[in-house]
């Protein structure tokens, strides 16, 4: 039994006009829509649901206001969802619907498990000249993203007040193994040995605060990350930070606050890991959540920070330089 990755996510809203321009600024492609529901999705076929936050058919909410409702968690196959019956059918929450398993997490939030629904994707990322490889991009242009259309969902990130607790359910129940900590404070899981650094972050405050940190999409390079962000700028949404790096996974990120609740990550270039990775243990604070970032983005327009001296500054030298 391997679980595959995340197959989609639901987000109880408050303002469903508001996540409809959101997404669509995002890059998701709106493949349904009625009053009280909106599916969007990746271009692999990962899932984006918005609903009402007042739908009584969602899985409680683990927080008030808009935030993640139900996490879909893809497998290969039927065989693949009977294991998994057998590890989940004594939990108290398990829910048997035929076609997909739900249940809750330690943390609240409500589980599915199906059979993922993903396509193969063939998107690229734009060919690279680096020193010490053979050159990829030989009399060609690179290319210029005027803005992102995201691969897939990539991983969620949560508070938690029990980190413990999620922890081991999320490796002895479902499989996932641990690829780096901040012991005592937070955990980075995998799904399968192979992959991606990690589909899930747990982060437990001192304020034991439960919910929804961010939702990270994946894009297929920098330039990306780079156009993408400006393009959700220039649409007039709100950076929280970005672009940045993240020391633990090398990831470059760019996070835009998200009216369907917390924050929506653009990202790309994470570490790929295998069985032979040995988990780490890090320091939390803000050296080893980026090496570097820009707080409240770039300006969609002039490409300076947004609320940084960066501009005036530079019309002051602009003008010094004249007289
Ligand atoms: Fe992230």
């Amino acid at each position: 039994m391997q679980i595959l990755g995340i197959d989609g996510i639901t987000h109880g809203v408050e303002d469903l006009p508001a996540c409809r321009q959101f997404f669509l600024d995002w890059g998701l492609q709106l493949v349904d829509e009625s009053a009280q529901a909106l599916d969007f999705e990746t271009l692999n076929g990962c899932q984006v649901q918005i609903r009402a936050a007042s739908d009584a058919t969602l899985p409680a909410a683990i927080e008030s206001g808009p935030t993640l409702r139900e996490a879909v968690w893809g497998v290969a196959s039927a065989a693949d969802l009977d294991a998994l019956r057998v590890r989940l059918h004594d939990l108290e929450s398990f829910r048997d619907e035929g076609d997909s398993l739900c249940c809750t997490d330690p943390n609240g939030l409500g589980l599915r498990f199906r059979v993922s629904r993903k396509r193969a994707v063939t998107v690229q990322g734009v060919p690279m000249n680096q020193w010490g490889t053979a050159p990829q991009r030989v009399d060609q242009r690179s290319h210029f993203y005027d803005r992102a259309e995201p691969v897939e969902v990539g991983h969620i990130v949560f508070f938690t007040p029990d980190l413990d607790a999620v922890v081991r359910f999320y490796i002895e129940r479902l499989g996932f193994a641990l690829s780096d900590s901040y012991p005592g404070r937070g955990a980075f899981l995998r799904c399968a040995a192979e992959g991606g650094h990690h589909d899930v972050f747990f982060l437990q405050l001192p304020t034991g605060k439960r919910g929804l940190n961010h939702v990270a999409y994946v894009v297929r390079d920098i330039h990306e990350v780079f156009g993408g962000g400006l393009h959700i700028s220039r649409c007039g949404w709100e950076t929280d930070i970005g672009p940045g790096r993240h020391p633990v996974s090398s990831a470059y990120f760019w996070y835009v606050k998200n009216p369907g609740g917390a924050l929506a990550e653009y990202y790309t270039d994470e570490d790929m890991l295998t069985a032979a990775w040995q988990p780490r243990e890090f320091e939390s604070r803000p050296e080893n959540f980026a090496e570097w970032a820009v707080l409240g983005g770039l300006d969609g327009q002039t490409r300076r920070q947004k609320h940084g001296p960066a501009a005036e500054s530079a019309t002051l030298a602009g003008q010094a330089g004249r007289k």
